[in-house]
């Protein structure tokens, strides 16, 4: 069984979807890994650390012919740019798995289901606890939020922690993050070990105790409803009157704040958004948004996803992947959370996917030819 490491293709993405410590670990499978020239070495793992573990290095076009699985952070609907081109050189049977973005851009799905490929898109994983050691999207999440707060450290024209010198008091930073998700609650647990003062709001009622529990203060807003919540522990998306009243009751927080996090997402949706260009306008001078909703268009009205903004003294940054600046780490984690999707389906070294398996069912996006992901179907079908 050949397993392919593609080098990414997406601009700036600096990820790689293997690393070379888990090469031996494939083998114990019985799949040998071929890598495209240079795939880990944005990451720090250079050719030769792969080849050093056994790994053979493969042009791309042979090994997207000959491999059986083909590993990458993102292709098809996560890569637009280049996936046709990919899907030309596959062949039926070949199983493609990664971030996928399968609810974004289902036709992405089709166009590989036509080709016979068996797609896994790894964002679609249940977050259930069996598939903990799997679930990519925390992984980065965590990634996300650790770097959300050191991004906003650097901006910050103060320090975060809280000073008593020779040369005067300096108080602590305000840190307030909005949506205490994976990606927020890391965001709180780096800003307080940077020393700030930090609040944090999510409109699921379930997180309060996770705030408090990381020494940071949960901000009611008296609209916490049951309803905010999903089967899944997602929040649900709310009408457009709720946010109104959100962005009210949230803008007195914002103008004490010299830092926001926002991380407010809703699966499947745009960005709910929540902080206006009046409510930045009210902001300290000098402070600082970090809007890691900026990939789904935004949290604040103002922000520039994949760019900086200042405005009314405000700066506000919107990137977009955060998990690539700390390629490194990333990969690691991606890496160890694919091994750990792909084991199972590997008995003696054949492969074998037990639609019984929740796990399983719910990540495939493709087979047989055809698109069989509930969700996915719906989308195709204008849904
Ligand atoms: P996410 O990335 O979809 O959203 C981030 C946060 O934004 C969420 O906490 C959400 O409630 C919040 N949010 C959405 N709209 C908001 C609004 N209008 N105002 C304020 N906050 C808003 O969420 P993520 O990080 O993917 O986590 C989703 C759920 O999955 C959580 O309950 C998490 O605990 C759970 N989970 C469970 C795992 C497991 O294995 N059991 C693993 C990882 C996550």
């Amino acid at each position: 069984m050949k397993l392919g490491v593609l080098k990414e293709t997406c601009e700036g993405e600096r990820r790689v979807s293997l690393v070379p410590e888990l090469i031996s670990a494939y083998a114990k499978l019985g799949i040998e890994v071929f890598f495209e020239p240079g795939a880990g070495e944005d990451a720090n793992f250079g050719d030769e650390a792969y080849l050093g573990k056994g790994a053979k290095s493969t042009p791309k076009n042979r090994l997207l012919h000959d491999s059986d699985i083909l590993l990458c952070v993102r292709a098809l609907g996560a890569n637009p740019k280049s996936y046709r081109d990919d899907l030309e050189k596959m062949h039926p049977g070949q199983l493609l798995v990664g971030f996928l973005d399968p609810l974004d851009a289902p036709s992405a799905i089709q166009e590989a289901a036509k080709k016979g490929v068996t797609a896994f898109a790894i964002e679609l994983l249940p977050r259930i606890t069996r598939a903990q050691s799997m679930d990519a999207l925390s992984s980065m999440a965590t990634i996300t939020g650790y770097k959300a707060a050191v991004i906003a450290a650097e901006a910050l024209p103060k320090i975060f922690p809280m000073l008593m010198t020779a040369a005067g008091t300096l108080l602590p930073a305000r840190v307030f993050v909005i949506g205490a998700g994976v990606a927020g609650l890391m965001a709180i647990a780096t800003a307080k070990r940077l020393g700030a003062k930090v609040r944090a709001y999510d409109v699921r009622p379930s997180v309060k105790e996770q705030i408090q529990s990381l020494g940071a203060s949960f901000v009611e807003l008296g609209l916490e409803q049951k309803k905010a919540e999903d089967e899944s522990g997602y929040a649900r998306a709310m009408d457009e009157s709720f946010y109104q009243k959100q962005r009210e009751l949230l803008g007195e927080v914002l103008s004490e704040s010299d830092v926001v996090i926002s991380t407010a997402l809703v699966p499947g949706k745009l960005a709910p958004v929540l902080i206006t260009e009046a409510m930045v306008q009210a902001m300290p001078k000098g402070s600082v948004i970090v809007d890691v909703a900026a990939e789904r268009g935004g949290n604040c009205e103002l922000t520039k996803p994949g760019s900086v903004a200042v405005k009314h003294g405000v700066t506000i940054l919107g990137p977009t992947n955060l998990p690539s600046s700390v390629p490194q780490h990333a990969s690691m984690m991606f890496a160890r959370n694919m091994f750990n999707f792909l084991k199972p389906i590997f008995t003696e070294g054949r492969l074998e996917i037990d639609l019984e398996d929740q796990v399983l069912r719910e990540a495939l996006v493709a087979k047989d030819g055809n698109v069989v992901h509930p969700r996915v179907i719906d989308l195709l079908r204008g849904g």
